[in-house]
C-alpha cells in the first residue's frame, strides 16, 4: 500500500520506473479517451494518465475534486509542447498502468482548494482542514516547521537548553487579562495560563541553567487585531551573565540563519535607534525603516503665527510636527478629506495642509495665518519643494500628534507605493522608558514588564522623576511590526523592591503576589536578560502576509472563537459544579431583554 514517492519530486530521471503514489485528485480532466488526474499531496501535484487500455479506467471516469487515491504505473516523458515548466514534476506523467485504488471518495467540498479562489474567512475557517490543504496553506505551515527547526538548532548550537515551564501557573496582575483554569482539588482556587514564561525563565537563570530556550504558547485575553490572537507562539530567550550587546548579537545571527531559509541574505549587524528618536521621527515606536518621510516639528518656527489651532495647541504645552508627502500637491480635495478623516481615528482634531507650487507659492487656506519669514522657514525646515504637499497635525497631546503622523505617513507610503515588499528592515528600538504613567490607574505602570532593569544611571531618579527613567529594554522591530521584546532583568531583590514600591505595589502586596521571585532573589540571583520573539509574525513576515492567522493551523477569529470545533462552548451543569463554579451570565433573550 506504501507510496513510493511524493506527489512532488518525479522528474525525466525518474522515467520508466514503476512508482506508486497517493494523494488528492485536484482536476479530472476528460479527453474522450484520455484522462487526466492532477494528483496533490503536500509536496506538489503529478499527472497521472489513464487510457482505456489502463488499469481503472472506469474508476476514473467517476473520479470526483478531493476524492483521495492511490496510483501504481509508470513514468514516462509528456509529449512534447504538452510539459509544464512551472510544476517540477512538469516534464512527466505517470501512466496508470497497474492500479487505481480508491482510498476514500470525497463528498463535494464546501470551499474549492484553489490558491487563485479564496473562499470566505468563515468558510475557510470552519473548513480550515481543507483550507489547510491549499498549496499556499501548506507551504507557510511547512515554513514554520523549517523555521522552528532552525531555531531549536541554532540555539543549541549557542549552547542553549530548551526547558518547558509549566501551562499552569500563578496569576500575574501586571500585563494583560489572564486566562484562568479553576482548580478541581483546590476549590475556589484558579490558576492562570501563562501570558509568557517570564518568572520561570527567571528562576531558571536562579537555578544555573545559564541559557534556555522556548518555542511556547502564551496565552493573553486581549482585544485581537491581525497581529494578535489570544494563544500564540514566542521564542523565548534567558541568558545569565549577558548584558545588551551580547543579547543583540545573539540574536542577529539568529535572525540571519531564520531568513536564509527564504533565501534573504539580512545584514548584520542590525541598526539601533532610541525610543525617543523612533517617536520622534517616525511617530512609532516601531518604525517601519523600508522609506523616509520623517516626522518634523516646525512648533518653534510656527508658534508666532496667527494660526490659532497651532498656537492654542502650543501655549497649552502641545506641539506642531508634520510630514511633507513628495509630489502630492495634486491631490484632491476628496483625497486630502480623506486624510483628514484617517487621522481622525487617531484622535487629531484635524489635519492642516499646504501645497507647494511654482515658485515656491503656497496655496492653503491657512497660509494667511503665516507671515513671509514663517513661510520660507517652513519650506526650508521641511526641504519642500514644487509639486509637494505638507501635512501638519497639532495638538496639546505629544502621543496625538506622533500617533496621528505616524501612522498617515504608513498610510501615504502604502498609497504613494513607496514600500519594498522584497525589503527587510530590521531595526532595534532602545533606551524605551521603564514606566508610563497611567491616568486611569492614577500611577505608573511598567512599559514593559516590572522585571526591566532600569539604566544603572537613572536608578536614582526613580523616586523623584519615575517617568525620566530609561530601562535597559529593547524591541526588534522588521518592517514596522514589533517581532521581540525584551530587556536586562533586574536581579537584586532591593531594586526589584524598590521597582514595586514605585508601580505602587505595597511591599505586602509584593510578598504575596511574587514572593516566589523575591525569594529566589536572595540566593545569588545572576544577572540575567532576555528576549521573546512573536514566532506567529516572524512567519507571517517571512511569508509576507499580514495577518498572523495566515500561518497558524487553527486560529482564533475576531472573537476569540474557534471555528473548526466550536470553542469555547457551554459546559455541562455537572462539569461546573465539581469545580464550584455558577455562572452568573444570562443570555439575552430574543427581545434583547437579560429575563
Ligand atoms: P512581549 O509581551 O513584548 O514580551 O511579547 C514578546 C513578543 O510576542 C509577540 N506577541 C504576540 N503575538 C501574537 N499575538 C499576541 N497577542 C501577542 N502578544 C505579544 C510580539 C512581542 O514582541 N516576557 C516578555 C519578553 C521578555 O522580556 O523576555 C514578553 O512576553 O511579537
Ligand atoms: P478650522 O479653523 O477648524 O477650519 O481648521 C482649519 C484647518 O486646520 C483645517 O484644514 C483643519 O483640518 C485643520 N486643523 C484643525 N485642527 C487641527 C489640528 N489639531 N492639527 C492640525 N490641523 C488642524
Amino acid at each position: 500500500m506504501k507510496r513510493s514517492h511524493t506527489c512532488g519530486e518525479l522528474t525525466k530521471k525518474d522515467d520508466k520506473s514503476q512508482v506508486t503514489l497517493q494523494g488528492w485528485v485536484d482536476t479530472r480532466r476528460d479527453h474522450g479517451g484520455l484522462i487526466f488526474i492532477d494528483l496533490r499531496d503536500r509536496h506538489g501535484l503529478t499527472q497521472i494518465a489513464l487510457d482505456p487500455a489502463s488499469k481503472g479506467f472506469e474508476e476514473a471516469e467517476h473520479l470526483r475534486r478531493e476524492d483521495c487515491i492511490q496510483v501504481t504505473g509508470n513514468v514516462r516523458p509528456r509529449p512534447t509542447g504538452m510539459e509544464n515548466p512551472k510544476l517540477h514534476t512538469g516534464e512527466i506523467e505517470v501512466y496508470c498502468s497497474k492500479e487505481l485504488v480508491i482510498l476514500n471518495k470525497s463528498e463535494v467540498p464546501p470551499m474549492d482548494i484553489d490558491d487563485r479562489k479564496l473562499a470566505n474567512e468563515e468558510v475557510r475557517m470552519k473548513y480550515r482542514f481543507l483550507d489547510l490543504r491549499r498549496p499556499t496553506m501548506q507551504g507557510r505551515i511547512m515554513l514554520r516547521h523549517k523555521v522552528a527547526q532552525a531555531v531549536r538548532n541554532y540555539l543549541s548550537s549557542e549552547d542553549f537548553l530548551e526547558i518547558e515551564t509549566p501551562m499552569l501557573v500563578r496569576a500575574t496582575p501586571e500585563g494583560a487579562r489572564d486566562y484562568l483554569v479553576p482548580s478541581r482539588v483546590n476549590p475556589g482556587r484558579f490558576y492562570a495560563l501563562p501570558q509568557s514564561p517570564q518568572l520561570y525563565k527567571q528562576l531558571l537563570m536562579v537555578s544555573g541553567m545559564d541559557r534556555y530556550f522556548q518555542i511556547v504558547r502564551c496565552f493573553r485575553d486581549e482585544d485581537l487585531r491581525a497581529d494578535r490572537q489570544p494563544e500564540f507562539t514566542q521564542i523565548d530567550i534567558e541568558a545569565s551573565f549577558v548584558d545588551e550587546e551580547d543579547i543583540y548579537q545573539i540574536m542577529e545571527r539568529m535572525m540571519k540563519k531564520l531568513f536564509s531559509i527564504i533565501d534573504v541574505d539580512v545584514n548584520i549587524p542590525f541598526p539601533r535607534i532610541t525610543y525617543d528618536e523612533a517617536m520622534d521621527k517616525y511617530g512609532s515606536d516601531k518604525p517601519d525603516m523600508r522609506f523616509g518621510m520623517q516626522l518634523m516639528d516646525v512648533t518653534d518656527i510656527v508658534k508666532d503665527s496667527d494660526f490659532k489651532v497651532f498656537t492654542d495647541a502650543i501655549s497649552s504645552g502641545g506641539k506642531v510636527k508634520c510630514i511633507n508627502a513628495k509630489s502630492c500637491s495634486e491631490f484632491s480635495r476628496k483625497e486630502i478629506d480623506e486624510l483628514i478623516d484617517f487621522v481622525g481615528v487617531y484622535k487629531a482634531k484635524g489635519l492642516a495642509w499646504i501645497k507647494v507650487l511654482e515658485g515656491g507659492k503656497l496655496e492653503s487656506s491657512i497660509v494667511k495665518f503665516f507671515s513671509n519669514d514663517i513661510q520660507s522657514e517652513i519650506i526650508k525646515k521641511t526641504g519642500a519643494e514644487k509639486g509637494d504637499l505638507l501635512l501638519f497635525v497639532a495638538d496639546h497631546k505629544h502621543f496625538i500628534v506622533d500617533d496621528a503622523l505616524g501612522n498617515l505617513r504608513l498610510k501615504l507610503g502604502e498609497k504613494l507605493g513607496l514600500i519594498g515588499k522584497d525589503e527587510y528592515n530590521f531595526i532595534w528600538v532602545t533606551d524605551f522608558p521603564l514606566l508610563e504613567y497611567d491616568e486611569d490607574m492614577q500611577r505608573h505602570i511598567a512599559v514593559h514588564h516590572p522585571f526591566t532593569s532600569p539604566k544603572e544611571e537613572d536608578i536614582e531618579k526613580l523616586d523623584k522623576d519615575p517617568s525620566s527613567v530609561k530601562a535597559k529594554a529593547y524591541d526588534l522591530t522588521l518592517n514596522g511590526v514589533e517581532l521581540g521584546g525584551g530587556s536586562i532583568r533586574i536581579h537584586r531583590e532591593e531594586l526589584q523592591q524598590k521597582m514595586f514600591k514605585t508601580l505602587g505595589i505595597t511591599k505586602a502586596e509584593a510578598e504575596k503576589k511574587f514572593g516566589f521571585l523575591l525569594d529566589a532573589f536572595r540566593y545569588g540571583a545572576p544577572p540575567h536578560g532576555g528576549i521573546a520573539f512573536g514566532f506567529d509574525r516572524l512567519i507571517a513576515l517571512m511569508a509576507k502576509t499580514d495577518d498572523i492567522r495566515e500561518v497558524i493551523a487553527f486560529p482564533k477569529n475576531k472573537a476569540a472563537e474557534s471555528l473548526v470545533d466550536g470553542a469555547p462552548s457551554d459546559v455541562d451543569e455537572a462539569q461546573l459544579k465539581e469545580l464550584h463554579i455558577k455562572s452568573t451570565f444570562k443570555p439575552a433573550k430574543e427581545d434583547g431583554s437579560k429575563d
